[in-house]
């Protein structure tokens, strides 16, 4: 135990994962992007499995083309590729939504096991701790050329783990899973997350994204850890704020919210950005 953090390291992340055959860790002191780098092998053929990790990202990138701060040490910044449409099931378009929740609830059950702290969802796939942002998800894909399926998918995570400052504009909205004061984890935090989080993720891809979409049981998972539901919300469609109150999300992992007027509305993830009342911003820029 410790307020140190070691570096991340194959035979530690090794060490801890159960899936060893399913995956293929490289580890970087430092890349624009792990999930741009993946993209690059994965155009050359790189095989399903294939994860990258880098010490610190020059250019992370986030959703709705915002940037993800990276800095060296103190976060885990991984991308892993996927090739859903070579396996058995059935791995069509509408299915490849739930990979993004699958990796949240991942993450989530990873964190928890780990080191015993309760995070939620916020929908679509932010990771919040104590009513902070601390693990953003982005999933990419490159569809097949007839537009049924994805060729690949790249799930991008990012998660602060001991982020020491944030510049200005994100110290009100992000945090990291350890504060400065949190000196009772071993210095091997990092990679028993990552080893943890591969694991997770491995066992839902390959046990549970199978079922029908009423029966997948990650997902009934996803709506219990989804913090919002219920709340006072502004959705934010083109730049343009407009109140509502989140109500549910259904077997598609869309939101189902309703606006003032009585209205309602069914949202995917998209273009959208979703701010809750009581919070101060809608997620990390
Ligand atoms: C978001 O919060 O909008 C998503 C953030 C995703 C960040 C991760 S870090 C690893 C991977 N590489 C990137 O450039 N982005 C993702």
């Amino acid at each position: 135990m410790g307020n140190i953090i070691a570096a991340l390291s194959l035979n530690k992340i090794t060490e801890y994962l159960t899936e060893k055959s399913f995956f293929d860790i490289k580890i970087y002191d430092s890349l624009d992007s792990t999930s741009t780098f993946l993209r690059s092998l994965a155009e050359n053929g790189e095989k399903e499995g294939t994860v990258i990790i880098a010490e610190q990202q020059t250019s992370g990138r986030g959703r709705l083309g915002r940037s993800f701060y990276s800095p060296k040490n103190s976060g885990i910044y991984m991308s892993i590729l996927l090739r859903p449409s070579t396996h058995e099931i059935n791995f069509d378009i509408n299915r490849s939504i739930y990979i993004t929740s699958a990796t949240a609830v991942a993450v989530c059950r990873a964190i928890e096991k780990i080191t015993k702290k309760d995070v939620a969802i916020k929908w679509v796939n932010d990771i919040y701790l104590n009513e902070k942002k601390i693990c953003g998800i982005l999933t990419e894909g490159s569809l097949n050329n007839k537009n049924t399926s994805f060729e690949y998918m790249i799930i991008g995570i990012g998660l602060n783990i001991r982020t020491s400052s944030f510049p200005n504009e994100l110290k009100n909205i992000a945090s990291s899973l350890l504060t400065p004061d949190d000196t009772d984890f071993t210095e091997n935090i990092r990679n028993i997350l990552v080893a943890e989080i591969l694991n997770q993720f491995s066992s839902i891809y390959q046990n549970e994204l199978s079922a029908s979409p009423q029966k997948l049981e990650f997902l009934k998972e996803y709506k219990k850890r989804s913090f919002f539901l219920g709340k006072n919300i502004n959705v934010i469609k083109n730049g343009t704020l407009h109140p509502a109150v989140a109500v549910d999300i259904n077997d598609s992992c869309h939101l189902l919210v309703e606006y003032p007027d009585g209205s309602s509305d069914e949202l995917s993830s998209g273009e959208i950005s979703i701010r809750v009342s009581d919070l101060q911003e809608e997620t990390q820029k």
